[in-house]
């Protein structure tokens, strides 16, 4: 495995494969590597014959009182674990390498961006899309995974590579989750172990709130949502962020719980946001 930090030397790789013939496979990431990444990989083993991996923790992401300089890091560990599942390369730039000082043009995909985590983190998405593109283009991919979990940032990919006629596939990855169903996230590491009991409140609720969509216990959203609200009240630590119910294709609310449906969540446990998802067919 090559880990390499300039993107001139990534996409002179890159050139070299795609010259032999090679399918170029890329997963983004900010790093802090768990099994969820590591599907990701192993995802992109399958699908291509080369796979690229980006570790960039992007600070155009993160609004002013986030947590950009908290954010985990352990570029060894990452490097080492990437290695071991069989990536062929690393791009860990640094964020001069990526933004050289005076960037001024950004891309926004809009509507999609405006409901759930676009509200609020006002600019997050400006800073995902962006950075997204820029990879796309320093890269230059044939496919790329992204996770399931961020579902409104799968969805801005697909909407931006479409509309920016980017040559590249984009694949959503199913959730990877613990145990007890915790969805993987390298912010689970902020969590105490009595936030981290209470963190399983986020797919009991999605859980609990399919099972009463499939058995035609609720009809409306406003119901449903009073429904999940209470539930995830009754966990300690717990302050709601959002509840989305909607469409999944244009991430708007519904007021009648007709099926495709998004569940959303964002929850904060203690200091620590987490979101998870579920999609009902
Ligand atoms: O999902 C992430 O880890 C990030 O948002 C991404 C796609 C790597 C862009 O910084």
């Amino acid at each position: 495995m090559i880990v390499v930090r300039e993107k001139k030397e990534i996409r002179q790789n890159v050139d070299r494969w795609k010259k032999q013939g090679l399918k170029v496979g890329f997963v983004p990431t900010m790093g802090f590597f768990h099994k969820g990444h590591l599907s990701l990989m192993k995802k992109s083993l399958k699908m291509s014959d080369r796979t690229v991996v980006s570790i960039f923790v992007n600070p155009t992401q993160f609004g002013p009182n986030e947590d950009f300089d908290k954010y985990p890091r352990d570029i060894e560990r990452d490097i080492k674990l990437a290695e071991e599942t069989g990536v062929h390369a690393v791009f860990i730039p640094t964020v001069k390498e990526m933004y050289s000082g005076n960037s001024k043009t950004w891309v926004t995909v809009e509507d999609l961006s405006k409901n759930l985590c676009g509200k609020s983190r006002p600019g997050h998405f400006k800073g995902v899309a962006t950075v997204v593109a820029k990879l796309f283009n320093i890269v230059q991919p044939d496919v790329a995974i992204f996770g399931q979990k961020d579902f409104q940032q799968l969805c801005i990919i697909k909407q931006m590579v479409k509309d920016l006629d980017f040559p590249i596939q984009i694949v959503g990855a199913p959730i990877y989750r613990e145990k007890d169903g915790l969805a993987m996230s390298s912010r689970n590491a902020y969590l105490t172990d009595e936030e981290r009991h209470s963190a399983t409140c986020l797919f009991k609720a999605l859980k609990m709130a399919k099972d009463l969509i499939d058995r035609d216990e609720v009809e409306r959203a406003k119901d449903l949502f009073s429904i999940i609200k209470s539930f995830i009240e009754t966990f300690p630590f717990t302050k709601i962020d959002y509840i989305f119910i909607g469409d999944p294709e244009s991430l708007e609310p519904v007021d009648e719980l007709k099926k495709p449906l998004l569940i959303a969540l964002a929850v904060y446990l203690g200091k620590t946001r987490l979101i998870d998802n579920i999609l009902i067919n």
